[in-house]
């Protein structure tokens, strides 16, 4: 019998946290045969609501569930956590300057970022989802320096499953049959979904979605904006935004980090940027990734065209100018 893996969710009284937990606790997000101990925390406000998902998580009588821990208070959240999914954050309220919201952010992630340090398992995998989920990440990183840089990442796979479920769409193919999308850059509307390595697996063999869609007017427009608009088509019909499908989204990135992707396909994640691609060193940037052995590697020596190259550039470019704003809510 595995041990139990204690996955941390902030965040957890709010709507992505309520789509989550269930999830990891299904193994959904660590597998079948690998029992959990949910650590769950939000902020005193939420509280009550917490305890009522902690109610709830009980009353679901999860086999694999060995424990759910739900606290306001950040050390006992964090203590002894081996995956830590960051979903709490400072939304951004109607009139508020981008400025007031990164503030609240980076001070939410300067502390969070001390409490993992101290008290989470060694080897501890992070990935950031609350936006601005790159900055965030890369504050926590700042923050927690004697974690691995490697350990820190931030969600973006949710872009990139939207990606892969357009094309599916465009095509009329199974979305399983659609892989190796990659998002370049932010998690926001700089994001650049790429298609130019994408493939679909048909009945005559692996295909490149370029030849399939025939279509380059779509693909270079209405697939890119479509994409990076998602999440506000998802509010103006939902008035929430995303939250199965960020769930989800998460699930699969961890999962992919802990067990592996399989042979020939790449995911995207945001990782802490070497500069490969010629991209903004010193930031967390989304690349696509494969992992193996618990660890993530950036696919290396893909074409960049010169219409990529541009939105590649434009993306970083935004992600400097957050790092920038994020350190001057520092000082
Ligand atoms: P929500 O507002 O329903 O839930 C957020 C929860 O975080 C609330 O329960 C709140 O009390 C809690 N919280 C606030 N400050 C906290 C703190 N310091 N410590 C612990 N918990 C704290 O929001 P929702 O819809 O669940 O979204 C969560 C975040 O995820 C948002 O920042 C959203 O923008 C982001 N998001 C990111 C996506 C991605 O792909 N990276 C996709 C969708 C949402």
């Amino acid at each position: 019998v595995k041990e139990p893996v204690r996955v941390l969710v902030t965040g957890a009284a709010g709507q992505i946290g309520y789509a989550l937990v269930p999830m990891i606790a299904r193994g959904v997000m660590l597998g079948a045969d690998q029992p959990v101990i949910l650590h769950m925390l939000d902020i005193p406000p939420a509280a009550e609501a917490l305890n009522g998902v902690k109610m709830e998580l009980v009353d679901a009588a999860f086999p694999l569930l060995k424990g759910v821990v739900a606290t306001t208070d950040v050390v006992e959240a964090c203590t002894g956590v081996n995956v830590a999914v960051m979903v709490g954050g400072f939304p951004r309220k109607e009139g508020m300057e981008r400025k007031d919201v990164m503030s609240k952010n980076v001070s939410i992630y300067k502390s969070q970022a001390s409490a993992l340090e101290q008290h989470a398992a060694p080897n501890c995998k992070v990935l950031v989802v609350a936006n601005p989920a790159n900055t965030n990440a890369l504050i926590l990183k700042e923050f927690a320096p004697s974690i691995p840089a490697k350990n820190i990442t931030c969600l973006t796979r949710l872009d990139h499953n939207r990606a892969l479920g357009q094309i599916s769409e465009k095509l009329n193919v199974q979305v399983s049959d659609v892989k190796n999308v990659i998002i370049w850059g932010n998690h926001s509307s700089s994001q650049y979904p790429d298609v130019n390595h994408a493939t679909v697996m048909t009945p005559s063999g692996e295909k490149p979605v370029r030849e399939l869609v025939k279509d380059d007017a779509w693909l270079n427009g209405e697939f890119i904006t479509t994409v990076q608009q998602r999440g506000a088509a998802i509010i103006k019909a939902r008035k929430l935004s995303s939250a199965l499908s960020a769930a989800s989204a998460a699930c699969d990135h961890i999962r992919d980090w802990v067990l592996g992707t399989p042979e020939g396909t790449w995911v995207s994640m945001g990782v802490y940027s070497d500069g490969s691609y010629n991209a903004p060193a010193g930031v967390i940037y989304s690349f696509p990734v494969t992992c193996k052995n618990g660890e993530w590697t950036i696919v290396q020596g893909l074409a960049i065209d010169e219409f990529s190259r541009k939105k590649l550039d434009l993306t970083g470019q935004e992600l400097t100018e957050e790092k920038e704003l994020a350190y001057s809510c520092l000082s």
